[in-house]
This record gives C-alpha cells, structure tokens and sequence, in this order.
C-alpha cells in the first residue's frame, strides 16, 4: 500500500473528460509489462488529478487513457489511504446487494443511489507490479465497483432507471453549458 509520503501531489494534473465524452464508453486494455514506465508516470497525475478535484476514486479512461488503471483513495476515518490497482479483476462478490449514493467526476455534481453487490473481492497489481487482493465492503466496494466499470466504458448513470438517467443527464447538460457560458 502506498504512503502519502509516495504520492507526489505536484505531478502534472489531467483535464477530466465530462460525459456524454465518447472517449468514456470505450474499453480500456490490459495494461502489459511494456507500459511500465508509462503507468508510472500516469499514476501520480491519476493521484493529483483526483485529490485536486477532489474525488475518491478515478480511473484512466476518465483522463483519456485506455488503460486498465484506477486510483482510489476513500480515506477511512480521514486517514488517507491511496490505492493504485493495475488491471483490477473482480473475483468474487457477494449476494447481498446494498444501495448506496454514488458521484463521479465526470458526471459532475449530480449523485444518485446505485445498487451493487456489498462486498467484492478483487485482485489487482499494485504501483510496484505485486499481486494483491483486496475484500471491500461499504464505501470501498461501490468505490472499487464504479471505477473498474470504468474501464469497461460504464458509467453509474447506466443502473438508473432511463427516466431518472434521463433527467439527471438533462441537468448535467443544463450546469455544463451554465459553466462554459460563464468562462
Ligand atoms: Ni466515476
């Protein structure tokens, strides 16, 4: 697991594409041994990108790169706790299903409940290439579910119903075209 201390906050920052951005329904690959030196370098961005914004959790696709990479950092009880995972799979999850609110950075401002399973397992390779698993629940586990949808070109948004979807990506456009008349 990273420190804080690892994490240089003041790497360059990546413009955070907004949906309906086509580039966030795209399927991101497997990360290889040959992108080494390019995730080490994109995962302190991911980090800075997603403290600066701020936000709990980001993965590549949402910074326009088609990478199986998420970063995710839900601070438990304030402390906080980065957790980069390479080409995280999900390997078991529960029966019980949990609603919980749900946000995300390229959906700014607008949250809805989103039902998912209340605990998954998932492996994953860390930032120094080591495999690990990771059994999360509450907070985390929607956390660690939504960004790794990501990487399959699928946005929260999707398990609404299309009435509410509809309405709430009527109000992102609204607030989006709001701020780009006010720039
Ligand atoms: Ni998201």
């Amino acid at each position: 697991m990273l420190g804080m201390s690892d994490i240089q906050t003041d790497a360059p920052l990546l413009p955070v594409l907004v949906c309906p951005d086509p580039q966030l329904r795209k399927v991101a690959r497997a990360v290889t041994e040959a992108d080494k030196a390019l995730v080490a370098k994109l995962i302190p961005s991911m980090f800075a990108t997603m403290y600066k914004a701020p936000g709990i959790g980001l993965a590549a696709p949402q910074v326009g790169r088609h990478l199986r990479v998420i970063t995710i950092d839900i601070a438990p009880n304030d402390v906080p706790t980065p957790l980069a995972l390479i080409n995280p799979e999900i390997t078991a999850e529960s029966a019980e299903m949990v609603v919980q609110q749900e946000g995300c950075l390229s959906v700014p401002e607008q949250y809805a409940d989103v039902t998912r399973p209340a605990r998954v397992k998932v492996k994953y390779l860390d930032e120094n290439w080591v495999k690990r698993e990771l059994e999360a629940d509450g907070l985390l586990a929607a956390c660690v579910q939504h960004e790794i949808d990501h990487l399959n070109g699928v946005l929260f948004v999707d398990y609404l119903t299309p009435l509410k979807r509809n309405i709430l990506l009527r109000k992102l456009a609204k607030a989006q075209k709001e701020l780009k008349g006010n720039r």
